[in-house]
């Protein structure tokens, strides 16, 4: 497959054409100063920093300075929505020793986060972003300890078999526990309402536990089998949540769209892998009626397949597929997403791996209704600043995009704190010293 790169727009354009791909793209920038309805509440521009994992929070999950720099950069940068990484709501259901987790003990560290954030972007850009903190279980993935300590919904042979389940110890989870999860959401709701958040996100993508729900087929009892079961626990913790605050915590859902495996063991496909987006729709329409006021639109599994989550050029990964087709796949669950929804916002993803011809094809998303707001998620830590560049210059500087290098991912699968290890210096070092092994 080519790793070309998408140089500008016009290089965009003809390699579109090459592979007979069809990707508006002549977006009209100025349509992102508009302010997005959401909830009862309104972002300042229709742009959005995506949940981006820095791996650097400290060992009780509060914020550390590092995950302030982040979050303070993200907001002077002028986006209208920061939606954030994943923040566990269990121990044991953290990804790395480093993520961040929201407990009663240190909510007075993320209400200065919030506070330091908002304060930022009100100094910078005269405005402020809405904050939505994405409350998530790593589930088959959970490492709180640095070693996998994986929490299964049922036995998937695709990706047990990724995860070495015959290797290390692992715990099937019975539904008492999930049962337990509903108030477990519903505490860390309450305490990111105390600490100033605008919303919450309860993150159902990427293979976490919640996402392994979905294609629970061959789960006993009922959080498994039919459509009902496999959705429930979802559906129970946004009712729960709505029902608890109301108007006065926005609640989102990014929500996988397909996972990129064959029913009966992948969610939104087909037997033969394709994509199926009939329970898909039907949740999303759900889920509105359960009282959501956001979406974000989402795919595959990071561990497993990466290149249907993040088309990327480096790195020993070879996908099956030409990359912008990846491109398009995400741009087109978007769309399907915002139709499903209705008036209810859709984040849109797929943007960073265009680079700088990332803008057009994202405003042309928003003109013409595929999606109400463009998220961005490597491009932000590649240049935090990217919604000035686009609001006041009406353009993305070269010089200073995402180059889908795959360095941030490879840092923090390392053990290792994250960021652009091409644009931000702290990161180049971190990854120069990592990969030399410390020397
Ligand atoms: C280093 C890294 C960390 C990420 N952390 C999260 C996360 O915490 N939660 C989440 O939903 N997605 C996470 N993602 C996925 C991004 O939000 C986004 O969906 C993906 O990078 C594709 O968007 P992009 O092309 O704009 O980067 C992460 C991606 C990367 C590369």
């Amino acid at each position: 497959m080519s790793k070309r790169l998408v140089k500008d727009l016009d290089d965009l354009r003809a390699q579109l054409d090459e592979l007979q791909i069809d990707i508006p793209m002549d977006g009209d920038v100025s349509v992102f100063a508009r302010s997005v309805a959401i909830g009862n509440k309104r972002t300042p521009n229709a742009l959005a920093v995506h949940p981006m994992e820095g791996a650097d929070g400290e060992t009780d999950g509060s914020p550390s300075q590092l995950t302030f720099r982040r979050y303070k950069r993200f907001a002077a940068g002028g986006s209208g929505l920061l939606w954030t990484e994943a923040i566990a709501v269990v121990p044991e259901g953290r990804a790395n020793p480093r993520q961040l987790y929201l407990h009663e003990e240190n909510k007075d560290r993320f209400r200065r986060l919030v506070a330091e954030t908002k304060q930022a972007a009100r100094y910078h850009c005269g405005h402020e972003p809405l904050l939505i903190a994405q409350l998530t279980h790593s589930g088959r993935y959970s490492k709180p300890a640095g070693h996998p300590a994986p929490i299964i919904a049922y036995h998937n042979s695709y990706l047990d078999k990724a995860s070495k389940l015959d290797e290390v110890e692992y715990k099937l989870v019975d539904d008492g526990y999930l049962d337990e999860l509903v108030d477990k959401f519903r505490l860390a709701a309450a305490l990111a309402l105390e600490a100033g958040f605008d919303g919450v996100d309860i993150k159902c993508c990427h293979g976490y536990l919640f996402s392994e729900l979905l294609s629970a087929y061959s789960r006993a009892g009922k959080y498994g089998g039919e459509y009902a079961g496999r959705t429930r626990l979802l559906r129970k913790v946004v009712q729960q949540i709505h029902a608890d605050h109301g108007d006065d915590l926005l609640v989102g859902v990014r929500l996988n769209l397909y996972d990129g495996l064959p029913k009966p063991q992948g969610w939104g496909a087909t037997s033969e892998g394709e994509i199926d987006f009939s329970e898909p729709r039907q949740l999303i329409a759900e889920l509105v009626q359960d009282g959501v006021d956001l979406f974000n639109a989402t795919a595959g599994n990071p561990y497993y397949k990466p290149h249907i989550n993040r088309p990327y050029t480096s790195g020993g990964y070879h996908p099956p597929e030409e990359r912008l087709v990846g491109i398009q796949r995400l741009l087109h669950l978007s769309a399907k997403m915002q139709e499903a929804a209705g008036d209810i916002p859709v984040v849109g993803v797929g943007f960073s791996y265009l680079r700088a011809a990332a803008a057009k094809v994202a405003a042309a998303q928003v003109q013409n209704g595929s999606v109400q707001m463009a998220g961005f998620g490597r491009l932000s830590f590649a240049n935090p600043n990217f919604a000035n560049e686009i609001l006041h210059q009406g353009q993305l500087d070269p010089k200073k995009v995402c180059t889908a290098c795959s360095g941030c991912t490879t840092l923090m699968r390392a053990g290792q704190t994250t960021g652009c290890v091409i644009r931000d210096a702290y990161y180049r070092d971190l990854y120069r010293q990592t990969m030399s092994g410390g020397k």
